[in-house]
């Protein structure tokens, strides 16, 4: 079986890579071998290398600079992935894509279910729910949506917190982070999991749902997701100290692009089918760091 992984240089890219099942033989490009503005080249490559499985862990994720580059986002976010599952389809193969809480307002105060309305705030939820769109016209692909995804790799809150842990201790100032947007950290250890479960479980194409959801368990903010990034990184010996961490509420961080304020999603259905449980964000946070500490 040959799986084909787009964006394999990004975060959830390289997690995908280092828990590949042995059994799957695996061809990984990076936006260079594999640029999704080069839309030509890309279907040749799927027509030359005719995957069983494509992931599509590429994507235009810098939400705030979305906002001025709305065509860009949606070509990258939407409309490629869209015509590479749709070519896909006509060789025999399937598509995995990767959405994000950010296609809901946040205006719910209870988990989101899969088919919930959508009603993005900003350009990067736009373009997500848009590829969620096209998708849903073809059979042979499943999108999984996922929340506030962290590793030990790239740029994500957990690195930045732990470099920030150290930066406001060494100036002795605080480190103020938002409390008032609530979802869940994903580990993307544990979303490749569930990539390759999906791969594994044929059953899952059979099935008719085209739409999953996937976060680790719990809830949390900003701010908490910040406290136990000290914590952690203070118990594992990265940390020496752990900076005083203060509240915020999002008005006083003013970004170009907004965020929901509440956008925990409810992985039950994928938990069902896969016969997957899910773990506490705490504790995958503490395998994370544990190999952020292995790498460094
Ligand atoms: N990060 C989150 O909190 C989060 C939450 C929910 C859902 N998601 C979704 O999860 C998926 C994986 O996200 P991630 O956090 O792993 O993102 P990431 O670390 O930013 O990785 C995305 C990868 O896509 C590449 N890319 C950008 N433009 C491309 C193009 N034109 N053609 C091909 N590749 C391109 C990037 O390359 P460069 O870095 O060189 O630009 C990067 O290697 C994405 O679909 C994202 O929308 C992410």
């Amino acid at each position: 079986m040959r799986v084909l992984i787009i964006g394999a240089n990004g975060q959830l890219g390289k997690c995908l890579s280092d828990t590949k099942p042995e059994k799957l033989d695996l061809i990984s490009y990076s936006k260079e071998e594999f640029d999704l503005l080069d839309i030509d080249k890309c279907l040749q490559k799927i027509d030359r290398d005719k995957p069983n499985y494509v992931i599509n862990a590429a994507a235009y994720t810098a939400v705030d600079k979305a906002e001025t580059e709305k065509e860009i986002v949606e070509i990258i976010n939407a409309q490629n992935p869209y015509k590479i599952a749709y070519k896909l389809q006509n060789l025999g193969g399937k598509f995995i894509q990767i959405s994000t809480d950010f296609v809901f307002s946040g205006l719910k105060s209870s988990p989101y279910k899969t088919d919930d309305d959508l009603s993005p705030l900003n350009e990067y939820g736009k373009s997500k729910a848009l590829c969620e769109k096209l998708l849903l016209e073809l059979n042979n692909s499943k999108t999984i949506r996922t929340s506030w995804l962290y590793s030990p790799y790239g740029k994500n809150f957990c690195l930045t917190m732990l470099h920030l842990h150290k930066s406001c201790l060494e100036k002795k100032v605080p480190l103020r982070v938002v409390s008032d947007q609530i979802s869940c950290p994903t580990s993307c250890f544990s979303l490749s999991n569930v990539c390759w479960k999906m791969i594994i479980n044929n059953e899952i194409f059979r099935n008719k749902q085209k739409i999953f959801h996937w976060s680790d368990s719990g809830v949390a903010s900003w701010y908490d997701f910040a406290v136990a990034i000290g914590e952690i990184g203070l118990k594992l010996g990265l940390l020496e100290d752990n900076s005083k961490v203060l509240p915020i509420k999002s008005k006083n961080f003013p970004t170009p692009a907004k965020r929901p304020c509440f956008s925990l999603l409810d992985s039950s259905d994928t938990c069902d089918l896969l016969k997957l449980e899910r773990n506490h964000w705490r504790f995958e946070l503490e395998n994370v760091i544990e190999q952020i500490k292995l790498i460094n």
